[in-house]
């Protein structure tokens, strides 16, 4: 029997309801596929500051270190929203991004027909949208020193840095488009390039790129429009490649295209290898939800779609990954649905229902 290692870090909030989910439906897909994953549960975020007072632990990250894999669930939350806290749970995100080099974030928003009801979108405006956000996840605003609050010259003061180097740039750029030429073949990269010398950067290395892939159609577009642009014309859209920051806010926007936030999956991917593929983490979009927390409501498909994520790119279970997506699909169309897709079930009516779909054979479309 094949094995595969992950690291478990389910967090905060409904992190540890919807990532028990995909556990299980991994679990379930690997018993029919002929592999067992070895979970290696660590704490991460709030929950590890509670218990050790570190938001990401040496331990944690040693144990994603010796995976193939990491599925995180989510972090932070009010009680330790604190703005004058000197450890946040958040801080174990960007920890984990940046000692682990995870520098391409993968967001993937398909509109689903079944499910036109639950998107404040016309159905003839989303029919047919399916694109991939593709954000740059180890720089820029998030990353660039000097970062932090000083008074000046009695003059209370607050810096944060917009930093890329080229080389930086060009690793993103260039997996999109090789991502873009697996797909439709159109890239839009998305900047501000009319304000930011970084966005300035970006565009001369997105054209010096640019010939290196004849097959692909590339775009430059500047954010603000296109954070229009991408509701009222989605379809217009293949891949989007754009920094940190832009792509954060542009991919919970995109959400609205899906129908809720609770269906996007990521895929955090590096330059390390795996045995069957690609080092990586893998988290739902969304957050911690703290709302809805713990009481059985959250929907769990956008984590178990970044299992899915996870199977295909890391772990090489493309059979698992299917069964998995197929599950997903059907509960989409036919399933229960919690309350962000308009309907009254719960976490466990999913999970019930996908664990029993996980079973059965994958029907290949002819
Ligand atoms: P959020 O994504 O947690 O929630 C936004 C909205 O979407 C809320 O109305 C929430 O109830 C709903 N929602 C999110 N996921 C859902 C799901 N699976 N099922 C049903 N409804 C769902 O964003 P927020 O409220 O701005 O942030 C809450 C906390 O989460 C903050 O502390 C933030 O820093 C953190 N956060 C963590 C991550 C992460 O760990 N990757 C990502 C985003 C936000
Ligand atoms: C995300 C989250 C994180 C981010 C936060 C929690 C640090 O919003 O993964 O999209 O801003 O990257
Ligand atoms: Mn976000």
């Amino acid at each position: 029997m094949r094995t595969h290692r992950v690291a478990y870090l389910p967090g905060d909030g409904i992190g540890p309801e919807v990532c028990a989910v995909a556990r299980r439906c991994v679990d379930a897909a690997g018993a029919g596929s002929g592999f067992a994953v070895k979970w290696d549960a660590q704490l991460v975020g709030g929950a590890a500051i509670d218990a050790v007072g570190e938001a990401l632990p040496l331990a944690t990250l040693d144990a994603c270190r010796a995976a193939d894999a990491v599925l995180l669930g989510a972090v932070g939350g009010p009680t330790w929203d604190d703005p004058s806290a000197p450890i946040r749970p958040e801080d174990a995100l960007l920890g984990l991004r940046s000692e682990l080099e995870l520098f391409a974030n993968l967001r993937p928003v398909v509109a689903h027909p079944a499910l036109d009801h639950a998107s404040p979108l016309r159905p003839e405006v989303r029919a047919g949208a399916d694109l991939l956000i593709v954000r740059e996840l180890t720089g820029g605003l998030y990353f660039g020193r000097p970062q932090g609050r000083s008074t000046d010259d009695g003059v209370e003061t607050v810096v944060d840095t917009l930093r890329y180097t080229r080389p930086e740039i060009e690793r993103i750029v260039e997996l999109a488009f090789e991502l873009a030429s697996g797909r439709r073949g159109r890239l839009t990269s998305v900047d501000k390039a009319n304000v930011l010398a970084s966005s300035r950067l970006w565009r001369e290395v997105v054209d010096e790129i640019a010939p290196r892939h004849p097959s692909v159609t590339v775009e430059h577009a500047l954010v603000d429009s296109t954070a229009y642009l991408v509701l009222t014309q989605p379809t217009a859209y293949d891949v989007i490649v754009t920094e940190n920051l832009f792509g954060d806010i542009l991919s919970d926007e995109a959400a609205a295209i899906a129908g809720s936030l609770g269906l996007l999956a990521s895929a955090s991917l590096g330059a390390r290898s795996t045995d069957h593929g690609r080092f990586g983490l893998f988290e739902p979009v969304h957050g911690s939800a703290p709302a809805i927390a713990g009481q059985g409501l959250a929907n769990p498909l956008a984590t178990v779609a970044s299992a899915t994520l996870m199977l295909r790119l890391s772990l090489g279970e493309t059979d698992a990954a299917d069964a998995l997506d197929a599950a997903i699909d059907a509960a989409i169309e036919t399933g229960p649905r919690t309350a962000d897709l308009g309907g009254s079930d719960g976490t466990e009516a999913v999970a019930s229902f996908l664990l029993e779909r996980i079973g059965q054979p994958v029907e290949v479309p002819a």
